[in-house]
């Protein structure tokens, strides 16, 4: 709780801590009223830092302070300070013990940070700065110890007991009281500490690496879950061989465990040997998760265990170099997944997200570096721009240096900091050093925010055979950084003949054997390159892959973009250029509401990608997704979301009715028979299957509605149910609604994770979530307000999806959410900034939108006792 201005925090003022904490020796006592915890630490001055002899200086959170003593004498009031957020010791020696006791309430803390209670379970988040909520400590990242966690608990209640690194002695106590003590060999900062207390069932596996180390896989869940764990182990263990096949990295600790706990902040936690989940993102069956759930839940699971390379052995200095972990992981996590299943598919899902939500936020007032040089709220910083951008900038060194280099920069980054905490230029510099290749202007991608913007123009020298293609690049101003110097950027083309056929890049005339794709480097803000010997004007296919995560403009015609669509020989570009094919459509209907044809040339397009099942299918299944309507706000300016709505709408209603016997055929040709499986095929058939329903519901077709009811009974899975789920929700029949959605609740109300489907179904339907029936939802049984997943599945599904309702011109959806921001704001203040974003986006909309926005916003900043979270976004997104 405050009122006054919290502090910002920069980079420029980072120093070496004064002090070391060599280990720690923690003793917790859980009790059902609260958790008393012991810890020892084992202090010496850093020889780095110039401090001299400084205070000790011990941050903490919530902690009431039992007592305090330095090499075993208790320091009374008088001998240090409480400034409420540190803990000031004077006057301490060189190296010394300090003991600490504190007592916290986890059953009280719906913050979810630190340690907290989950149904009945205990259990932690630390990362960023949860560990001062459990004790007072030097809790940054630069301090590295080892852990000794001695847990006590009432056994029948806490039967299971858990923390980082080995269990090294187990006992009964008095009073049905039991202990267990875990030590972890591996320094650590205490971010990646965690402790689990409860009753759970465990799933063991084991894995052999590399060196023939055998590794005992352990997961642990709540009983009514025990099914649900199999897609999670099968996806640690292919993740733990493809970091040895491809990294050569190998696990270390004997252990490895995971937990699945329902009420938690994010996705899931890389703590050392004990990676903590939200429930929604490791478990798993059949009947209950999607595909895309499915997929997720590799990443995830792959992405936390990569950490335990890219962000706990090698870890971060401090929280601005947090995409040192967060951009490098998501790479590895991408490529395993790329390697895993369709990796254009995975392409096109990442630069989907990216090119989304991205570069939204760097378009907007967050708008921050992928190393941000200051910060107020460090959580506010698990940002897009870190973990998606962070990513996009280390798949350009991996394009720049090719997969030998990149390898050879990455053996030497691991070798060089294994233990230490270093930063994103240590990164960079081992890619040098390794490579030889000189990457000083390519940082400038960490320092400088803003989305590239890439204008193209071209021109063709029929007399001389030459096409001519300039680049033009330029950075937007973002807050507190403008004119901004020209980035590094790898840029992939292909240039395509009057056939389709490829062309070869001849940089030269007479050039020989020139490829048929090239990388061109842009460093300059502008360049003009020559192709030549060329008889006929090419059409360049351009930013292949999504080279770089930059805006491309050019100047396409729709003839041009249908024929790549068909022709491109990079699958994305080919994606890519049906995106801009619909988006081109769409934005002509905008504000058009009279004209009801739409250009044939998508509707053949169209028609060609459903009919044609020769086409990769993976491939055609995304290519019939239309653009979002979140994308064509952010390519928009002064943005109607309804008129967008409205727009897109008419144009799948259009193609739908065009096609209508093609997406029937399509609807049966893909029906599955044999066993589910999460293949890139079988998915592929999925999709298109339950593309093609929801058309067909869109524009009221019986038989479709037939269809649609007749899955949602038969399915065998939870795709197929929720794709027939979904259709019927958005259909005009409402009866058919009413009654899916009560069966469906009905069917699967005990299971958490379903529910939380179900609501998101509805929150983002703009036929089941009209603002009276989300404030129903709210008040549904089934609804918690301490469990983040149904607050984002209820309210943050209704904001960030549901755009036409969201953006009623009455403005009522806009106050609905400062509303439950403010409500939020008090029990979990982590959860409150995430869910005010779409109300700091107001300058994208039109005035008569954004200027009730705004209000939202100031309702939002006028709230007592603001969180300094929701602080932080809510005055920047008004300065
Ligand atoms: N390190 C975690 C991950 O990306 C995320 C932790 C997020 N914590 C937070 N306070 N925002 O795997
Ligand atoms: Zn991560």
């Amino acid at each position: 709780m405050r009122t006054n201005q919290p502090k910002t925090i920069y980079l420029s003022e980072y120093r070496v801590p004064a002090y070391l904490v060599d280990s720690v020796d923690l003793t917790f006592e859980l009790f059902e009223e609260g958790a008393r915890v012991h810890s020892v630490l084992s202090v010496r001055r850093n020889p780095d830092s110039d401090a001299g002899p400084a205070p000790l200086e011990l941050d903490g959170d919530s902690l009431k302070l039992e007592s305090l003593a330095l090499d075993g004498k208790t320091l009374d009031e008088g001998a240090f300070e409480d400034l409420g957020d540190r803990l000031v010791i004077p006057g301490v020696p060189e190296t010394f013990e300090l003991t600490v006791v504190t007592w916290i309430e986890p059953q009280n803390n719906t913050r979810l940070e630190g340690l907290y209670k989950s149904s009945g379970m205990f259990c932690t988040q630390c990362e960023a700065e949860g560990f001062r909520c459990i004790t007072y400590f030097p809790d940054r990242p630069d301090v590295m110890s080892r852990f000794r966690t001695r847990i006590e608990a009432e056994k029948s209640a806490y039967p299971v007991l858990l923390s980082n690194g080995n269990d090294v002695d187990r006992g009964d106590l008095a009073d049905g009281r039991h202990f267990v003590t875990w030590e972890d060999p591996f320094p650590k900062p205490c971010y990646l500490f965690a402790l689990v207390a409860g009753d759970l069932v465990e799933k063991r596996d084991s894995f052999t690496t590399c060196s023939g180390r055998e590794i005992d896989l352990r997961m642990y869940v709540e009983p009514r879950n025990a099914e649900k764990c199999d897609h999670a182990m099968d996806s640690l263990k292919r993740s733990m061989r493809w970091d040895e096949d491809v990294y050569g990295r190998e696990y270390d600790l004997d252990i490895f465990m995971i937990v699945a706990v329902d009420d938690f902040n994010m996705g899931a936690m890389e703590n050392k040997g004990l990676n903590i989940f939200n429930s929604s993102c490791v478990l798993a069956s059949q009947e209950t998760a999607t595909d895309m759930a499915f997929q997720r839940i590799e990443a995830i699971v792959a992405h936390e265990y990569f950490h335990n390379w890219s962000g706990n052995r090698v870890t971060c200095r401090d929280w601005f170099q947090l995409s040192l972990k967060e951009g490098f992981t998501v790479f590895r996590d991408a490529s395993f997944s790329a390697d895993t299943g369709s990796p254009t598919v995975k392409r096109i899902e990442d630069v989907t997200l990216l090119r989304t939500a991205q570069f939204a936020e760097d378009a907007g007032p967050m708008s921050h570096p992928v190393r941000p040089s200051s910060y107020m709220e460090i959580s506010n910083f698990y940002t897009l721009t870190i973990y998606e951008k962070g990513a996009e900038v280390v798949r350009m060194i991996h394009s720049l240096l090719g997969p030998d280099m990149f390898r050879k920069g990455s053996d030497l980054y691991f070798e060089r900091h294994d233990g230490q905490a270093v930063t994103t230029d240590d990164f960079v510099r081992a890619m040098e050093d390794a490579s030889g290749r000189d990457l000083s202007q390519f940082r400038l991608w960490y320092e400088q925010a803003g989305t590239p913007v890439l204008d193209v123009s071209d021109e063709f020298d029929a007399s001389a055979g030459i096409y001519r293609l300039t680049i033009r690049q330029s950075i937007p101003d973002t807050p507190g950084q403008s004119n901004k110097q020209p980035q590094h950027i790898p840029f992939a083309m292909g240039l395509l003949g009057a056939q389709g056929q490829a062309l070869p890049l001849r940089l030269r005339s007479g050039d020989t054997d020139a490829p048929l794709e090239r990388v061109l480097e842009l460093t300059d803000a502008e360049h003009t390159f020559e192709f030549h010997g060329l008889d006929e004007r090419p059409v360049p296919s351009l930013l292949r892959h999504f080279s770089a995560p930059v805006r491309v403009s050019y100047p396409w015609t729709r003839e041009q973009l249908q024929f790549l669509m068909s022709h491109d020989p990079d699958g994305f570009n080919r994606w890519d250029a049906g995106q801009r094919l619909a988006v081109d459509v769409i934005q002509g209907l905008v504000g058009n509401p009279d004209e009801d044809a739409i250009d044939s040339r998508l509707v053949d397009a169209y028609r060609q990608l459903i009919s044609d099942s020769s086409l990769d299918q993976a491939l055609v299944a995304k290519m019939l997704q239309l653009p979002s309507e979140a994308y064509l706000i952010e390519l928009s300016e002064a943005a109607d979301a309804p008129a967008i709505h409205a727009a897109r709408e008419r144009v799948l209603k259009r193609l739908a009715t065009a096609l209508r016997d093609e997406l029937v055929a399509c609807y049966n040709r893909n029906h599955q028979s044999g066993p589910y499986r999460v293949t890139p095929e079988q998915i592929a058939g999925r999709s298109l299957r339950n593309t093609a329903l929801s058309w067909l519901l869109l524009i009221n077709d019986d038989e479709g509605r037939e269809l649609a009811s007749q899955q949602f009974r038969a399915a065998d899975n939870m795709t197929d149910r929720m794709g027939a789920l979904r259709a019927l929700v958005n259909s005009d029949y409402e009866a058919d609604r009413e009654r899916v959605l009560s069966e469906f609740y009905e069917r699967f109300r005990h299971d958490p994770q379903v529910v939380e489907q179900w609501f998101s179904v509805q929150a983002a339907s703009g036929q089941a979530g009209r603002l009276p029936q989300i404030r129903a939802l709210l008040e549904h049984e089934a609804f918690d307000w301490k469990n983040p997943n149904k607050v984002r599945s209820v309210i943050g599904a209704f904001a960030g999806q549901n755009l036409a309702e969201f953006h009623k011109p009455d403005g009522s959806g806009y106050e609905f959410l400062a509303e439950q921001v403010c409500r939020l704001d008090d029990s979990n203040p982590q959860i409150a900034a995430r869910l005010v974003t779409p109300l700091t986006r107001w300058r994208k909309f039109a005035p008569s939108y954004g200027e009730q926005m705004k209000a939202g916003l100031e309702k939002v900043r006028d709230k007592a006792g603001l969180s300094r979270d929701v602080y932080e976004v809510v005055h920047k997104s008004l300065a």
